[in-house]
Parts: C-alpha cells; structure tokens; sequence
C-alpha cells in the first residue's frame, strides 16, 4: 500500500492535523480522469451524497465545494436576510459567523459552558430573554466535541427558531447515540485539509427536507431554473463539489473509524502524560457524547499560567520557573519542528465583530487565554508524542 510518507517532504515535521491518505482516493480521482467525469458532476459526488448522508443520520446530503459554502446555504434556507439577528457561538472559526454577515444578518455572540466549551444553553436561553425576536441559532461542535445539542436544539423548539449545526469539525462525532450533523435543521460539514477525512477541499450540507435540500442544489449551481436555456428567477452561488475532490472524499470514508480510533488513542495517551502537570484536556461529557476527538487541546491551570502580555498582534510572556503559557508552548513545539496554535480567538474579541452584542463572554476568553491545540495529526507516531509531552513537560521548568 503507498504510504504517504515515503513522498511527503516534511514527514518529519508533525502536524496538528495534516492529510492522512490511504491509496483509495486515487482510484476514484483516477476514475473521475479516465471518464472525463472532470467536473461538478459524476458518480463520486453522487456517492459522497449518499455516505454523508448516512454518516449524518440524514435523509439528504448535498455536496459542496466548502464546509463555509454549506453554513451560507443552511443560512440563506434558513430565512436569514438583512437585518435578522442570529444567535452565534463566540467561540468558534469566523466561518461559523461569516455566512450571517454574508447575507446582512447580525450576529449576536453567545459564550461558552466550561464542560464542553461549547455555547451554553443557559445563556441561550438568557439570550432569548434578552432578545425575544430572535429566531436563529448557529451553534458548534468545537473540535470535534458536541455541546448539548439536544438542550439547544429543544430550546429552539420552544422559541420557534431555527437550528444551524455547525458539525464541520464533528463528522462521526455521537451526541447521546445521534450522529453529529443530524441536530440542525440543516448542517454543515467540513472537508478541508485539516478535517477528519479530507478532500483537499469540500463540504457538505445535510438535511432532512427534501425541499431544502433541492433548493440548495440549486443555488450552489447558479439557481438555473428548468429550461432550455439558462433561465434564472434568482441569483446563485457557483458552490458545488469537483468530481475529483468528491474521488478523494469518496476514498477516504472507509477511513473515518480508523482516524477517530487513532485520534482518541493521541487524546487519551497525552492526558495519560500530563498526568502530574498543571494541564487540563478539552473536556467533554462521556456519559452523553462520543467526540471523534479531531483535535486535542489543553488549558493551563491558573495558578500556573506565567503571564502573558497581548499588544496589538504580539504576544510577550514572563519566565517564571515552574510556569507556563500557551505562547510558551507552541514556541517551545516550533523550535521542535511540531506545529501548535492558540484555541480559537473568540468573536467577541476579533476587530471584525467587536461591535456585535454578546451575552457574556468570560468564559471563552479564559479558554483562550490559557488553551493550547496540540499536535494531533492521524500519523504521529507514539514516539513523536512523547517528544511532544516532553517538551510540554520541560515548559513548567
Ligand atoms: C468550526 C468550523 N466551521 C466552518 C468551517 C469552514 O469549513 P471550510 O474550511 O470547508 O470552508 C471550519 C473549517 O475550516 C470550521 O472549523
């Protein structure tokens, strides 16, 4: 079997999350090439449909060129239009919120719950309180990690708001036996380099409605109505999925349960590690969720966070023995040719959505502050993890 690192140059390096291919994804691109199936069209995106569907405990899928692409459909489906105020996680990718502004709509930035540090539905619910009109909600799976998706989406229900599922860093992620993506009343997932199974690129919106789902078919192909000609009643979006990327997706889905398996196998092995330092894991809920573990993450303890000065886009931090911050370790890994990054900058706090309301906001920015996604490439090896635990370990020195 060919085994990417006998090609990649910088099989060295460790990854936060790089491509892990198999050798099925050339078949299927090569069969997309020697059909001429070079195109928006053809029987990879037609499967792909039918496995992310089934992976999402969908009715439908449809198949697009980016997990952003999918959030702006699911938004534009849902009703969001200039002037609509939309409930948003501030803690998350910009992609989660772009979409709203894409289309006029205001985003109002709702913080994290500690337990999953996803958004919390008792501020949701505040948030309702607050603003009564209301009748959108986007929420994420952070990393993987569910939040209580039922509690959001039963909270939903009472208010009459649609529910957006941001599920692009989630796929094959369980919230009480149901699959990620399967919450919203369209969701969106993700198959860009970094994702759990990749396609180079790509994304998928999933639903239960056919109509919804036809509608966004639609709209990703230039909203052409039925005729001979190109007829358009509204405007579109060229959003579809490639045939050849649908050919790596396609080749890669056999793989999802080997790469969680291997993904939670890297989360559990560095809480083992860090057993004994003042580091915390990304938590999550066993009892109620199986997270697919896309990346793990660790927040400094407190009391063992060496101060850290944040001015303008730099960061400076004190060296205090026996502390550490998060600045600290990702230079710490650089220096050891391994590649970590601060946890999502919240909303909230980015220049670009500073004038949005947001309920609360501690939470996240405290995750923040002290959070750190660690390598958590498919690849690594137990050996290279230990390197990377080692020189964690070594930063409290
Ligand atoms: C939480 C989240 N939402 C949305 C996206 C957007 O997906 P894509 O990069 O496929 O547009 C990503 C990934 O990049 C993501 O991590």
């Amino acid at each position: 079997m060919y085994d990417v690192n006998d090609i990649n140059p910088f099989a060295k390096r460790i990854y936060l999350a790089s491509p892990t291919m198999h050798g099925d994804e050339l078949k299927y691109m090569t069969a997309a090439y020697e059909s001429n199936w070079m195109s928006t069209l053809g029987e990879n995106i037609d499967e792909v449909e039918r496995e992310v569907a089934r992976l999402t405990g969908r009715r439908r899928a449809v198949a697009l060129s980016t997990g952003t692409a999918a959030l702006h459909l699911a938004m534009k489906l849902s009703g969001i239009t200039r002037g609509t105020r939309v409930f948003c996680p501030t803690l998350t990718f910009a992609a989660t919120v772009n979409p709203v502004v894409y289309e006029g709509g205001v985003p109002i930035l709702i913080d994290s719950e500690r337990d999953t540090w996803n958004m919390d539905p008792e501020l949701l619910e505040e948030a309702f309180e607050k603003y009564p009109d209301v009748r959108h909600v986007v929420a994420v799976d952070l990393f993987g990690t569910p939040g209580k998706l039922k509690e959001i989406k039963e909270i939903c229900r009472r208010h009459g708001a649609a529910f957006i599922e941001d599920a692009a860093e989630a796929l094959g992620s369980l919230f009480e036996g149901a699959m990620a993506g399967s919450f919203g009343d369209a969701s969106a997932i993700s198959f860009n380099g970094n994702k759990i199974i990749t396609g180079s690129s790509g994304g998928a919106l999933v639903t239960d409605s056919d109509e919804d789902a036809d509608l966004a078919r639609k709209l990703s192909t230039q909203s052409r109505e039925a005729a001979q000609w190109y007829e358009h009643e509204t405007y579109g979006y060229n959003y579809r999925m490639s045939n050849v990327v649908a050919g790596v997706i396609r080749g890669q889905i056999p793989y999802l349960a080997e790469h969680i398996e291997k993904k939670k196998n890297i989360y559990e092995r560095y809480k083992k590690g860090f057993a004994g330092l003042p580091l915390e894991m990304n938590p999550y809920d066993g009892a109620r969720s199986e997270p697919n573990f896309w990346f793990s993450c660790a927040t400094v303890d407190r009391d063992f966070m060496a101060p850290q000065t944040r001015n303008g886009r730099d960061v400076t931090y004190e060296k205090v023995s026996g502390k550490t911050c998060p600045t600290e370790i990702i230079e710490a890994l650089a220096a050891n040719n391994a590649e970590a990054r601060p946890i999502w900058k919240p909303m909230h706090i980015q220049p670009v959505y500073r004038d949005c309301a947001v309920v609360e906001g501690a939470v996240s920015e405290d995750i923040f502050a002290r959070g750190v996604c660690l390598p958590s490439d498919v690849k690594m090896t137990e050996d290279e993890q230990d390197r990377i635990i080692d020189v964690v370990a070594k930063c409290f020195g």
